[in-house]
């Protein structure tokens, strides 16, 4: 095959879009099996403490079935606080004791007839409180900050060389303290569980990243063997990290449903989407670049303070990118914990790179300016050919031309550095950039592919589309390995019955799975050649297989002898089937990452603060496009929530009783049509075949990393204001 005729890269519409538009595709809160009950949360109201309930009245009202709550909860096999640690790692709560650990953890769950029912029993339930001191002033829990024990992919501190050597060779220093905001995910799909038992087996539609994840978590919580769980979900409404892992309402479906012997039906309303499921924590990050006249950076520091929970800790990475963005002969980075009393934080898009981008490409802006240097050049000249912190050689890397290209097509050589040197009538100009950077990463992955009585091929694989494009490109990845048109190629996923695929989260389906897939259909390829030349009703039988190819959909015999599979499959006794496997290489001596460069243009109003972004152009090397046009939506639905974070969202956290104040997508600020102008993305190719077969690297979170650098570092040139705290809002700016 060569790149002509290749079907991945090409801009197809997404095969599951006429199933989105007309409402067939199902959600998991969209599977109704017969006698279904509703299930509502309670959720507890203080932030530390004990609880006490009295149900009577919930459990007198008609149409009441179930009421769980500590006094009743069956007894887990690892039970209590703590114990439960699914291959996730979260902390549930299951009411296994009287404990209240945050504000809106769940204490009791109500199953009704319907949802109507369980609401109104639940606002029934009395709830009696013993509170006790609650951790929830980050500025004061700072002083016992303490080292967690890992990050997701690292050790929490890390140093490279000499760092006091290299301040010592330093003639610029700059040394800030960046903060980033609590967030939270809030995909258009809340969270949702529908949990079925027939029997001991136990089904469950859920809205998920990780359909295996969550039967393993269900496994070992319920002490259910996972051969008698089956998770499915064949449309995720986004995830972006909290569909990523089981949270405890996904086992709580499962027990009130064992209980009350009924399918359950348990969907997240929007405002308990603030803290039971997960959000991005909260980040304090002091950095220093010390620099010599030149640009050249001798020596870097990157100090990251960022709150878990009391419950258990999850560390965000902020110092990611510091490892592995510019070269530097030395550097320390670490990472500390503060514990409150919130729901667990956890991965949120661009997990670590988004926060932390902000934070070092505001110094570099910061050190540009120190150094009267053109912020581009100041990139260019500590440009890391191999990653700093290791010293292994990337894969893949075209940054340079990313810098070049979106330069060129921003008009970068017009800027007049000088801030508020740019205006437009009464309005400031600015433009800014930043680097974008994300890892590539692969885990082990499965495929099936199966030739069908109508010549069709069926592939699957337990993995997931987040609205990604995962269909379409699995799609395209297994037409060209078959030698099938896309047409006659179908592709499923989201369900525990497939074969097994990691977590789609950390960018990582299209480097996993995909490679899976190419593995499965050219096994299943090499079957029906060999099936053909095997069967004498064939006009290929006792051709050389080498002889044969598969192209379009018709098996070609160097004689031209020549078969269709329809033909070929209407004869067969027995679907030809093949499964593939694929995992990336354990001793890599070599990393992997994507990055991109942005060029921001801000307009700000001096007097009232108005701050609106005109254009965004980026150009991005991601290793080889799967398909140009969802990659390029995956990059712009990105770039967006990276203008979110710049300029919008805050979970604002009460600090006397431990609840989010704008909890509800009314006071949530993100951005609405209005706020988005034009987002120009580009990509420089590539085909990262050191990284993996396909030469991709995964592009599900660059795009949120880097914009709000940028944006910020426009804002100083447009203001002389240099903004390091997120969001950048209107009383930031006129203050
Ligand atoms: Mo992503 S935050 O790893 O789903």
């Amino acid at each position: 095959m060569n790149d002509q005729s290749s079907i991945v890269g090409r801009p197809l519409d997404r095969v599951d879009g006429p199933l989105k538009t007309c409402g067939v595709a199902r959600y998991a809160a969209e599977f109704f099996p017969s006698n279904l009950a509703y299930a509502v949360i309670v959720q507890s109201t203080v932030p530390a403490g004990k609880v006490r309930l009295d149900v009577s009245a919930a459990r007198a009202m008609p149409g009441v079935v179930f009421i769980l709550t500590h006094d009743n909860a069956p007894e887990l096999p690892q039970k209590g606080r703590g114990a439960v640690n699914p291959p996730a790692g979260r902390t549930l709560s299951l009411m296994q004791d009287d404990d209240v650990h945050y504000n809106g953890e769940p204490i009791a769950v109500v199953v009704a007839d319907t949802f109507e029912i369980a609401s109104e029993a639940a606002s029934r339930i009395r709830v009696d409180y013993a509170t006790a001191p609650a951790s929830l002033s980050f500025e004061q829990a700072k002083s016992s900050a303490y080292k967690p024990e890992k990050l997701t992919r690292d050790q929490p501190d890390k140093s490279w060389g000499d760092v006091d050597a290299g301040l010592g060779a330093a003639a610029v220093r700059v040394d800030h303290v960046y903060t980033t905001s609590m967030e939270h995910h809030n995909p258009m799909e809340p969270h949702a569980t529908v949990a079925h038992w027939e029997g001991d087996r136990l089904t469950v539609y859920d809205a998920t990243q990780y359909v295996s994840g969550v039967r393993e978590t269900l496994s070992k919580t319920l002490g259910v063997p996972v051969e008698k769980i089956r998770v499915v979900d064949p449309f995720v409404g986004g995830g972006f990290g909290c569909k990523g892992s089981a949270w405890s309402h996904v086992a709580l479906a499962a027990l009130v449903a064992r209980a009350a012997q009924r399918p359950v039906k348990l969907v997240m309303a929007r405002w308990q989407m603030f803290g039971p499921v997960g959000g991005r924590p909260r980040t304090e990050q002091r950095v220093l670049l010390a620099a010599q006249r030149d640009g050249k950076l001798t020596a870097l520091r990157h100090d990251v303070i960022s709150h878990t929970s009391v419950m258990e800790d999850y560390a965000e990475a902020s110092t990611a990118p510091t490892r592995a963005l510019y070269a530097c002969e030395s550097g320390a980075v670490t990472q500390r914990l503060v514990k409150l009393n919130v729901g667990v934080p956890t991965f949120q898009r661009a997990p670590g790179e988004s926060t932390g981008t902000f934070a070092v490409e505001s110094a570099m802006d910061e050190l540009a300016y120190e150094l009267g240097m053109d912020p581009v050049a100041l990139r260019l000249r500590n440009y890391a050919e191999a990653e700093p912190s290791t010293g292994k050689p990337f894969t893949s890397k075209r940054l340079r031309e990313c810098y070049a290209l979106a330069a060129r097509k921003f008009g970068w050589a017009r800027r007049n550095p000088k801030p508020g040197s740019m205006r437009d009538g009464r309005q400031l100009i600015g433009w800014g950039m930043a680097t974008a950077t994300y890892p590539a990463h692969r885990q082990p992955a499965s495929a099936s592919a199966r030739l069908l009585r109508d010549g069709t091929v069926l592939v699957q694989s337990g993995t997931h589309d987040l609205g990604t494009g995962t269909y379409t490109i699995m799609t395209q990845i297994a037409a060209d390995a078959l030698g099938m048109p896309f047409e006659r190629v179908r592709f499923e996923l989201g369900d525990t019955m497939m074969p097994k695929a990691p977590v789609s989260g950390g960018s990582t389906t299209a480097s996993s799975v995909g490679p899976a897939v190419q593995e499965a259909c050219r096994a299943l390829r090499e079957k029906i050649v060999n099936a053909a030349i095997a069967d004498g009703g064939s006009p290929l039988y006792r051709a050389a297989a080498t002889d044969v190819d598969l192209r379009d959909g018709t098996l070609v015999a160097r004689n031209g002898r020549r078969e269709t599979l329809g033909a070929l499959a209407s004869r067969q006794s027995a679907p030809i089937e093949a499964k593939g496997d694929a995992k990336p290489d354990e001793a890599q001596k070599t990393a992997s990452r994507s990055f991109g460069a942005l060029f921001v243009e801000v307009r700000v109003d001096p007097a009232t603060g108005v701050l609106r972004v005109p254009r965004v152009v980026a150009a991005y090397t991601v290793g080889r496009l799967m398909n140009a046009k969802t990659a390029r939506s995956q990059l712009q639905g990105g770039i967006v929530w990276g203008l979110s974070q710049a300029l919008f969202e805050k979970s604002l956290l009460d600090e006397r009783y431990g609840r989010f104040v704008n909890g509800n997508l009314a006071e949530y600020h993100v951005p609405v049509n209005a706020d988005i102008q034009a987002i120009d993305v580009d990509f420089v190719d590539e085909n990262d075949t050191a990284f993996n077969p396909l030469g991709a690297r995964g592009i599900g979170e660059i795009g949120i990393t880097g914009v709000a650098g940028a944006v910020a570092n426009a804002v100083f040139h447009a203001t002389g204001k240099r903004i390091r705290d997120l969001p950048i809002t209107l009383d930031k700016l006129i203050a």
